[in-house]
């Protein structure tokens, strides 16, 4: 994995290898608008070797996959050809899924150009496609060649798409330390938007440097995807150690699901972020999670992400929900990964009905 302010130097790394083979580009349509010429100003490849796809999970679909199938194909792409995933957790998914099955598998490297995508998506070898109304139902695992991290492409991001991927972080600083968790907490977001865009500073005499908001970050992202990349070589089959990352998501799916019922989408790492303090709350009751702890957590959620509008009347909707995903281990119990402490998961916890509903009246009572 590279994170780099050059990324005209890590792509060319990551192409050297291909001079003599073909080199296609998966991206959708806005990231074509936003990141697609800093890319093309590196490879200039003939406007054949970029594949276009539309925007949007709707399309992380059988079709879509199809399609790119039908375009590697018709293009005469070989064995030996590279797929660059440029784009979200969208197409880092599809284009994964299509480069590791077309010809039985050919190389691709990830460009993630969403927070989202940076520190979870686009690392970590899930690959997966909705089917059948499911989403993620049918995919594989397999890592990509590289993955390569430009910063600099965060800032055509809304503020909101922001802070969904920097959910992520924080989970990932949670289950890991309490270092990174201050870090983390601390970090003062509005400035850091005030200067996404001005990744090179220059001073009075023309000397140019990275600008100190964006080291940080980018010092504070590389711990992230370390996090997630030691957990995930641990154990890529998540039968243990990595079900930790799906702390926060057995409540943030449940309310991702719901909201997406009421026609008012929740974005992904708002739904975890809610469904962390949730999560905490249960942590407390059942491993005594220190409070001051969680305490810490909410007024950084109220002050960034604001509160979940739930309703009691919807918690039985939710009970529900959390029953049917699909990491529990059987159809009665539902299972969470909890913590005991900042830095200490404890995966495989049930909790009764009485004890979520607790957890729901706390989380929208806040
Ligand atoms: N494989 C995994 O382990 C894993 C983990 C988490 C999420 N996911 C998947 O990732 C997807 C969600 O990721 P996402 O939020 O990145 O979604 P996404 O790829 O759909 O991107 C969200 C939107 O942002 C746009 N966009 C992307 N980069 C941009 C940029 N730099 N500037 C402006 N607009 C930009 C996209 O075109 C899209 O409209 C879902 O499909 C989810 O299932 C996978
Ligand atoms: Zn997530």
């Amino acid at each position: 994995m590279k994170i780099t302010v050059d990324l005209d130097l890590e792509l060319r790394e990551a192409v050297a290898l291909y001079e003599r083979e073909q080199v296609f580009v998966l991206t959708d349509e806005n990231v074509r608008q936003n990141c697609l010429s800093i890319v093309q100003q590196t490879l200039s490849l003939p406007e054949n070797n970029i594949l276009v796809i539309a925007a949007g999970d709707e399309n992380k679909n059988l079709d879509t996959l199809s399609w790119i199938w039908t375009q590697l194909s018709n293009r005469h792409a070989t064995r030996h050809s590279l797929l660059i995933n440029l784009g979200g957790g969208m197409v880092t998914d599809i284009g994964g899924f299509a480069a590791s099955t077309f010809k039985r598998g050919i190389h691709f490297v990830n460009i993630p150009t969403t927070l989202l995508a940076c520190v979870d998506a686009a690392v970590g070898g899930k690959c997966a496609i909705n089917f059948n109304g499911l989403k993620n139902e049918i995919g594989l695992i397999k890592l990509p060649d590289e993955i390569i991290v430009y910063p600099p492409f965060f800032a055509t991001l809304s503020e909101q798409q922001f802070l969904s991927g920097y959910a992520e972080m924080l989970k990932h600083g949670l289950i890991s330390s309490d270092i990174d968790t201050n870090i983390l907490l601390s970090f003062n977001l509005d400035e850091f938007f005030a200067n996404i865009s001005k990744p090179i500073i220059t001073d009075e005499i023309g000397n140019e440097s990275v600008n100190p908001f964006l080291e940080n970050f980018i010092h504070m992202l590389s711990r992230s995807i370390e996090i997630k990349q030691y957990i995930v070589d641990q154990d890529i089959e998540e039968s243990s150690l990595r079900k930790s990352l799906n702390f926060g998501h057995t409540v943030g799916h449940a309310l991702e699901t719901l909201s997406l019922h009421k026609g008012q989408a929740l974005p992904h790492g708002y739904a975890v972020m809610y469904g962390m303090i949730a999560e905490l709350y249960l942590s407390v009751a059942k491993l005594n999670f220190p409070t001051q702890k969680l305490q810490r957590v909410i007024t950084f959620m109220i002050e960034n992400y604001g509160k979940p509008s739930c309703q009691c009347k919807e918690y039985e909707l939710l009970y529900d929900l959390m029953l049917h995903d699909k990491k529990n281990l059987n159809s009665s119990e539902v299972n969470f990964t909890l913590l005991a402490d900042v830095g200490r998961p404890r995966v495989n916890q049930i909790a009764s009905k009485n004890e979520i509903f607790e957890a729901l009246d706390f989380l929208l009572n806040l």
